[in-house]
């Protein structure tokens, strides 16, 4: 059998930087792109040093990356502090008193944090963890809702050198305890509740629940967000605010070590136990500031919004680290994207004068799906550049999101990497970069990346292959917290080192390469099925089926098939307002849209229409449970990932 993925899809569009991009930007122009890409490509340590050299250091470096497979270290023996690099340095300049966070609660209210205001709030929480008995090192829970406090949260550890691990707030007391034991947290950092969806969530209750099994949590902080009528334990519970109101406001950030481990993030994706991915101080942020810089092309006047959780990755990098370390005006909001209508992100931006949004192509389709008159309401004429992340946004979502909120003018930064990957490794550069719906198009400068076959050959112009990364980069995980052969076997037994191979990352993600180097991601290979012989992306046929005019949403799914090894099963949802009087046709008409959009082979076998599909909390359809509903009727994997447990429900009723 081949190990070849077939790519199929096919998308031409081309979108050159305008006038209006290049105008400016960090990155003007192809040739500059080109000549900076030729550099950095050569030596690449040489360019992140560069980029390091933005940060402010208590201590230089004395050698700039040590590799030995698979562990990394960059800018060994280097001082600095995440913390002063993102609040103190601003200080001396005018940016003291410009906005850090603009705050938006779902019920309306808006706060507006200063450079110098978050400053203040980080060192007063600093001393209060200090006062707690935390120590440099010890790590530190956040269960928390979109609050500022979150942040604040997140930068105090980092100055007195405590390493966070934040779980989502939306997950449960079971996962927050499995990540606190895990990780070994002393603190938990909760809020009596969280505001969602217009009600309010326990997290307070839950986080009782999870300190029940966690031995070793001293202490739980609480953040009143609600009235505050929840129970405290004696001794062990603390009110955010009394702990506040008696702490110093100066706290000297400390200097640690380049390596010293700022955060471990829980992943949340569609398969296994979550892992504990350890990111470390000085690469990270080198990284995750100057991805930020300049794929979003950012100038001083900008006010960003990032609509990810910081329970993410997309919220560590691109709502704290990377843009706080740049000094930008943030727009950070605390509920649900369709509270109290489906139109509450293009009013934030009117009403803040956004001009860079970076959102995911599930909220993307989403909004599609309730139609274009919520947007067409607004004005989002401050909009200059538009971003996405999370999974391939199909080239139908990229082109409606390019009209309708871009008004045709705004370049999208379709932004590649992965929680592992700490920061954006592939990426158009707005000034620089012509880019075409449905790819990321290439890898950073300094960013060495390929698409090869399962022996380590590289994939012929548009041959479907594995993606991998040929060379250690600043923000990349040191490790998984606590398991470095699971590390080692995870990402780097696939393309070890040996006399052919100097050891290569693999992604876990198929992709191809086109003649013009431009690299499309197909999915994750796990989502890559055989059909007839061709390995197909899962993705490329969902998104032919979004293309549809009728079709919102889409997942596709194999299911063991006598003759062709593998038959195709589509899940289907409509647009709001399409109610085909007669379904059959309907899917005989998707089966032909498919077989016209990529080819006969990838026509899907079996068409169900359902409501909604099984996510997971961060939006990623959860393929794996449908793979299970449709090989045994029933689905026994772990589901304490899935977002919506009624959607499965339905599609299991469905089934009967
Ligand atoms: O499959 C890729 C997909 O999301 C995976 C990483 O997921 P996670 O660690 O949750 O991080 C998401 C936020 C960075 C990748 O392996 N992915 C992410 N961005 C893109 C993408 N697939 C295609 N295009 C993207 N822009």
């Amino acid at each position: 059998m081949s190990d070849r993925i077939s790519s199929v899809l096919t998308e031409h569009r081309q979108f050159p930087p305008s006038t209006d991009a290049r105008k400016g930007a960090h990155i003007s122009g192809a040739a500059a792109l080109k000549r900076l890409k030729a550099k950095a490509d050569a030596d690449p340590v040489a360019f992140w040093e560069g980029a390091a050299r933005a940060l402010h250091w208590q201590a230089p470096w004395k050698q700039a990356l040590q590799w030995k497979v698979p562990q990394a270290k960059w800018f060994v023996g280097g001082r600095l502090n995440a913390a002063e690099n993102c609040l103190d340095r601003h200080l001396q300049t005018p940016r003291a008193n410009k906005a850090a966070l603009i705050w938006e609660g779902e019920p309306g209210e808006t706060r507006t944090l200063t450079y110098r205001q978050l400053h203040r709030d980080v060192s007063r929480f600093a001393n209060v963890l200090l006062g707690l008995g935390v120590k440099k090192g010890d790590v530190v829970g956040i269960y928390m809702g979109m609050v500022p406090e979150a942040v604040v949260a997140m930068l105090a550890c980092a100055r007195i050198g405590a390493t966070h691990n934040v779980v989502f707030g939306g997950f449960s007391a079971d996962a927050v305890a499995e990540r606190m034991n895990d990780s070994g947290a002393v603190v938990l950092i909760t809020q009596d509740v969280a505001m969602r969806r217009g009600t309010t969530v326990e997290l307070k209750l839950a986080a009782d629940a999870a300190a029940k099994r966690c031995r070793g949590l001293k202490h739980l902080i609480v953040f009143r967000r609600g009235n505050g009528t929840v129970p405290m334990k004696a001794g062990r519970d603390h009110w955010w605010h009394e702990l506040m109101e008696a702490a110093p406001a100066t706290c000297p950030p400390v200097g640690l070590d380049a390596e010293h481990p700022l955060f471990i993030l829980y992943t949340s994706g569609s398969t296994g136990k979550p892992k504990g991915i350890l990111h470390t101080t000085g690469g990270y942020l080198t990284q995750a500031a100057w991805t930020h810089k300049h794929i979003f092309d950012l100038r001083d006047d900008d006010v960003y919004f990032c609509t990810a959780d910081i329970g993410w990755i997309t919220g560590h990098s691109y709502i704290v680290y990377g843009p706080l370390a740049n000094g930008a005006t943030v727009v950070m909001y605390e509920g649900a994207p369709t509270y109290p209508e489906p139109d509450r992100f293009w009013a934030m931006i009117e009403r803040h004068a956004v001009t860079i949004f970076y959102t995911a192509p599930t909220a993307i389709r989403a909004f599609m799906k309730s139609g274009e008159s919520w947007p067409r309401r607004y004005d989002l004429s401050s909009l200059r550049l538009l971003g996405t992340v999370g999974e391939p946004i199909n080239p139908e979502a990229w082109m409606w999101y390019h009209s309708v909120i871009g008004g045709g003018r705004c370049p999208i930064v379709d932004t590649w990497w992965q929680t592992e990957t700490g920061a954006i490794m592939i990426s158009p550069l707005p000034g620089a970069t012509t880019t075409t719906p449905g790819t990321a198009t290439q890898p950073l400068p300094g960013i060495l990346a390929d698409v090869v076959h399962k022996d380590g050959t590289p994939c012929k112009p548009n041959e479907g292959g594995l993606l991998v990364i040929t060379h250690p980069w600043p923000s990349m995980l040191r490790t998984i917290f606590g398991n470095d052969e699971r590390y080692r076997q995870t990402y780097w037994s696939e393309f070890p080192k040996s006399r052919t191979c100097p050891g290569w990352y693999f992604t876990g993600d198929g992709a191809r390469k086109d003649k013009k180097g431009n690299i499309w991601i197909i999915g994750r290979v796990d989502d890559v099925v055989n059909v007839s012989g061709h390995r197909l992306g899962t993705a490329e046929i969902e998104s032919a089926l979004v293309s549809h005019k009728t079709v919102a949403e889409a997942a596709v799914v194999a299911r063991p098939d006598e003759v062709k090894g593998n038959a195709l099963v589509a899940f289907v949802t409509l647009k709001h307002g399409v109610a085909p009087k007669n379904l059959d046709r309907l899917k005989a008409e998707l089966r032909e849209h498919v077989g016209a959009e990529i080819g006969h082979i990838a026509k899907p076998d079996e068409i169900r229409f359902a409501e909604a599909l099984p996510k997971t909390r961060s939006g990623k359809i959860m393929r794996r449970l449908l793979r299970e509903l449709v090989t045994g009727g029933a689905v026994q994997g772990d589901t304490t990932t899935l977002e919506d447990l009624s959607v499965l429900e339905t599609l299991r009723a469905d089934e009967d």
